[in-house]
């Protein structure tokens, strides 16, 4: 009986791996996530991360290279929209979560970093890996 108390307290359990997709998966554009992987200055992914197709990324993160044979879209979307949720110790920013954040300047205050498009076309290039 205690191993299944265990279990039901185990917070891997119930912490959510995965993000179902939103909305926007449906207008989804693997070239304009191409794009927002490249905006150093706005999204920074390539700062920490090497990715399919993309020169000079960075190597504080995994390689997301072939991520899509690692993970399911869902939990690429997780990891992306708030990597707090598998880490809470992560240095990655929530790009999709406004939830836990603080000093945010006026004007950003409510806003997540990615708009709900530009996460689903993001996953879109990670899924395609191109060579
Ligand atoms: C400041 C560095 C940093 C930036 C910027 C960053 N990441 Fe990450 N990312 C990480 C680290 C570190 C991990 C490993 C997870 C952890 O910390 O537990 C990670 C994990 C991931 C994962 C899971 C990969 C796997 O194999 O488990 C994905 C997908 C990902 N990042 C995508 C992105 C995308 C897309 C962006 C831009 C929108 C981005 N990251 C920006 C540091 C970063």
């Amino acid at each position: 009986m205690s191993w299944l108390i265990c279990l039901l307290l185990s917070p891997s359990l119930w912490a959510s791996d995965a993000m179902p997709a939103t909305p926007s998966a449906a207008t989804a554009d693997a070239e304009r996530g191409r794009k927002l992987l490249l905006a150093r200055n706005d999204t920074g992914c390539l700062l920490c991360h090497q990715a399919s197709g993309l020169k000079d990324g960075g190597e504080m993160g995994p390689s997301l290279k072939d991520v899509g044979t690692r993970l399911s879209p869902e939990q690429i979307r997780q990891r992306i929209a708030d990597p707090r949720v598998l880490n809470p110790q992560t240095f990655m920013p929530a790009y999709f979560s406004t939830k836990g954040l603080h000093n945010v300047a006026k004007p950003l205050q409510g806003k997540t970093v990615l708009t709900e498009q530009a996460l689903e076309d993001i996953i879109a290039y990670l899924l395609k890996n191109p060579p």
